[in-house]
């Protein structure tokens, strides 16, 4: 443990159970000396164990649908009165995509469905921060990152439509980030995983062998929740002030390989 968040205060999207990266986060930022509100969505606290970590962590937990303005709204202001102060960190570790749970290939979309994962998956992201920016609730110098996929920038065709959500939410973290750099000296930041098994992770169809390849394609094998969660407490830390609008590639050195030994090994009696 090094400190590296003492005296800051954050809120932390997206802890469903021990495996999510959220919950890692979390756990990691606790033991660096950081403080924070828990939030979910409703429906999802009465099927997670979120009050485990809450209570784990000393930290209060504020229901909010990530989708809803009013919610985040709410949410924010809370944050900012238990906390005792404006915010430091913010981790957005949120992603759903309805077609996907219902099995609908990506040439096959209900976009009633395409909209609502977009929704929860990318524009959510905008929302947070323009709760964030309007009441002024940021520290200077704080940073603000979210969790997403390189299938935003290369096709895994089983990512289905959280492929287009991803690259949307990346966008976002450009476009949003320029004004909360420029008006608030806010940094805002995504960085891309390697494949978890998590709740969301385990939804993408034949997920045991997109780990697996990915794991024998990446150098360094792929990073897993706590290294996730570790790199989020560096990127929350004073270390890394001038990092902003950046797409973070965390996965093993995944995104730079064309191919791997390990791979062609697999061809070689073809
Ligand atoms: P997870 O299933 O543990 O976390 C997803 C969270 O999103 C859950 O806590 C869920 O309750 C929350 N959520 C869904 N709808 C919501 C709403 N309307 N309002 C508020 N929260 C809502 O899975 P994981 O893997 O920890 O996901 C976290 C983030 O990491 C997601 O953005 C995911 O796309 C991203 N990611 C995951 C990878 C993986 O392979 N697991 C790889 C790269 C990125």
């Amino acid at each position: 443990m090094y400190n590296l968040l003492k005296g800051k205060r954050g809120i932390i999207f997206g802890a469903l159970d021990e495996n999510s990266i959220a919950w890692k986060t979390a756990e990691r930022v606790h033991e660096e000396g950081g403080t924070f509100v828990l939030t979910n969505a409703p429906i999802a606290m009465r099927m997670g164990t979120i009050k485990d970590l809450a209570e784990k962590t000393g930290s209060q937990i504020i229901p909010a649908d990530a989708t809803s303005v009013e919610d985040l709204e709410n949410l924010v202001e809370k944050a900012v009165e238990i906390l005792g102060g404006k915010i430091d960190f913010v981790l957005h570790s949120i992603g759903m995509s309805v077609n996907v749970r219902k099995g609908n290939h990506y040439t096959n979309q209900n976009y009633d469905f395409t909209q609502k994962g977009w929704d929860v998956s990318a524009v959510s992201f905008h929302k947070v921060m323009q709760v964030l920016y309007k009441k002024e609730a940021m520290a200077e110098w704080g940073s603000i990152v979210a969790l997403t996929y390189m299938a935003a920038q290369r096709v895994f065709p089983d990512y289905n439509d959280m492929a287009d959500n991803k690259a949307y939410l990346e966008s976002i973290a450009r476009s949003f980030g320029y004004f909360f750099g420029k008006d608030k000296k806010v940094r805002v930041n995504t960085i891309s995983q390697s494949p978890t098994p998590t709740t969301a992770g385990q939804g993408v169809k034949g997920f045991d062998s997109f780990i697996a390849y990915a794991d024998k394609m990446s150098p360094l094998g792929n990073a897993t929740a706590l290294d996730c969660a570790n790199y989020t407490v560096s990127m929350f830390s004073d270390l890394t002030r001038c990092v902003t609008l950046q797409n973070l590639y965390h996965d093993g050195g995944f995104s730079n390989i064309g191919v791997s030994q390990a791979v062609m090994d697999m061809f070689e009696n073809e």
